[in-house]
């Protein structure tokens, strides 16, 4: 059973996706160990609690400077050792030496479709916003794994939703998270967590057989 780690910022509704999987048994071979938010007032910590799930608060205002921030994370990282870190509405930017840390065991739900709508200044409802004022037709999630440049890692699992004309940057993200982001983001948490992926140069291989 691999242990997780789930680092939040908000709502949280992507860790009750997670949470919700565990229990119902679409997530077979991995369990969440630990949350990490960084704010105090985010709902996903209630989430956590009445499941008695382990919760940490690193918040980014409270710290001196970002290396600081950055330590304490990576240090309760360390002391928790998960298999998988899981990124789910986190809004910092993690550190080189995280990523370099747990190279490969972290991945991160974003909603848009990949290379599109993505990077830098690239998050929240501006996602959408920035989807609804090209006119795009179609959007969706991704989860990808983390590397050191903003939503650039190996590609897990994408998931399409259709746009209408009628849609807001609003409508789009409630589709977006109901129809792609909570069904995706578990099931690339089972593949990982039952060691499907494969990454090859930049590009994940899943191993569909069953065992
Ligand atoms: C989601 O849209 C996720 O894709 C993005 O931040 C949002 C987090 O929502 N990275 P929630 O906190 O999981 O409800």
């Amino acid at each position: 059973m691999k242990k997780i780690a789930v680092l939040v910022s908000g709502n949280g509704s992507n860790l009750q996706a997670l949470i919700n999987s565990c229990k119902n048994k679409k997530i077979k071979n991995g369990k969440i160990d630990l949350v990490i938010s960084s704010n105090e007032k985010a709902f996903a910590l209630e989430r956590a609690k009445r499941e008695h799930i382990k919760t940490f608060i690193v918040n980014k205002k409270s710290f001196e400077n970002t290396n600081k921030f950055n330590n304490e994370l990576l240090n309760i990282l360390k002391q928790n050792e998960p298999d998988l870190v899981v990124l789910a509405g986190f809004i910092h930017i993690l550190s080189k030496q995280l990523i370099e840390h747990f190279k490969n065991k972290i991945i991160n739900i974003h909603p848009s479709l990949i290379p599109a709508f993505c990077g830098k200044g690239y998050f929240g409802i501006n996602v959408h916003q920035k989807a609804i004022e090209r006119g795009v037709k179609i959007s969706g999630a991704t989860v990808h794994f983390v590397n050191e440049i903003a939503d650039d890692g190996p590609i897990i699992i994408q998931k399409s939703v259709e746009v209408n004309p009628n849609d807001t940057a609003q409508s789009l993200q409630k589709k977006i998270m109901e129809q792609a982001e909570w069904v995706i983001l578990p099931q690339a948490v089972e593949w990982f967590c039952s060691d499907k992926l494969k990454i090859k140069n930049k590009t994940v291989y899943i191993d569909r057989m069953e065992n």
